[in-house]
């Protein structure tokens, strides 16, 4: 079944219409990477399916059920808690004084006890070999340090649909491949997944679907494979 259903979405900021008229499923368990040039309309997509905005014009349905009233906590926190964005800027993540308050922050809201707090952070720390980092001030580390250091921090909370916009941003090599690797694992596990990027070269073979967006609305969908053999529609889309 579908876990999202868009319809008809858009979204403008004050009069700026940065997505137009978004048709888009999203089943339970896939992993979907979101593609297009700088300032298509990625990061604000996934807002709207972190239920962060709302959208201006259409509707979101979650699990069957239209997600209103996002201003609504109480109604909106049982979707909330079910899905997580890491976003594109590590600094929106990182705001307590040591990296491991940043990473307790999320389980300690959802009301987990410390055991198993203390038990995520040391396993999500280590997987993405952060540990060393974990006693120092946010803004003692690099870039990249940075982007896994808020990753981690979303991963404490365990949701079921995972998100990072540009996963792979200030990254190194190894460390791109391990977060990549961490994704494709965690899809494994049976989470849904759905990055957004235009470093095309990390959209692997376990990407199951490839939308792509340019100036606000999907222009092409489908299997990544494919899309990514055809050089003239990316080139004449900034993607390549
Ligand atoms: N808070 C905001 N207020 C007004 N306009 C905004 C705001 N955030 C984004 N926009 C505009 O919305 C459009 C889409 O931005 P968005 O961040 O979603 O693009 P993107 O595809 O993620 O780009 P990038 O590849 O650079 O990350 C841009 O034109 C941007 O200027
Ligand atoms: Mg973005």
């Amino acid at each position: 079944m579908d876990l999202y259903v868009l319809k008809n979405v858009s979204f403008k900021y004050n009069d700026n219409m940065v997505l137009s008229d978004i048709n888009l499923n999203i089943s339970r368990g896939e992993y979907l990477v979101i593609v297009g040039p700088n300032g298509a309309g990625k990061s604000t997509l996934l807002k709207l399916l972190d239920f962060l905005i709302p959208p201006s014009r259409g509707e979101i349905y979650f699990d069957g059920k239209k997600v209103e009233d996002i201003s609504n906590l109480k109604k909106i926190s049982p979707y909330r808690r079910r899905v997580g964005l890491v976003f594109q800027d590590p600094d929106v993540e990182l705001f307590s004084p040591t990296v491991y308050e940043d990473l307790a922050f999320g389980p300690l809201h959802m009301g987990i006890d410390d055991d198993e707090i203390e038990k995520r952070i040391k396993s999500v720390s280590r997987m993405l070999r952060i540990d060393h980092l974990i006693n120092k001030p946010p803004f003692y580390l690099s870039d990249g340090e940075k982007k896994k250091a808020a990753i981690a921090s979303v991963l404490t909370m365990d949701p079921e649909v995972l998100m990072v916009d540009e996963p792979t941003a200030n990254l190194d090599p190894r460390s791109r491949r391990e977060i990549m690797s961490i994704l494709e694992n965690m899809w494994k596990n049976g989470k849904t997944i759905i990055i957004t990027t235009h470093e095309l070269s990390i959209i692997n073979s376990m990407v199951e679907r490839m939308v792509v967006i340019n100036s606000g609305r999907i222009i092409r969908e489908g299997d990544p494979k494919k899309i990514l053999e055809d050089r003239d529609f990316l080139q004449s889309n900034d993607l390549e």
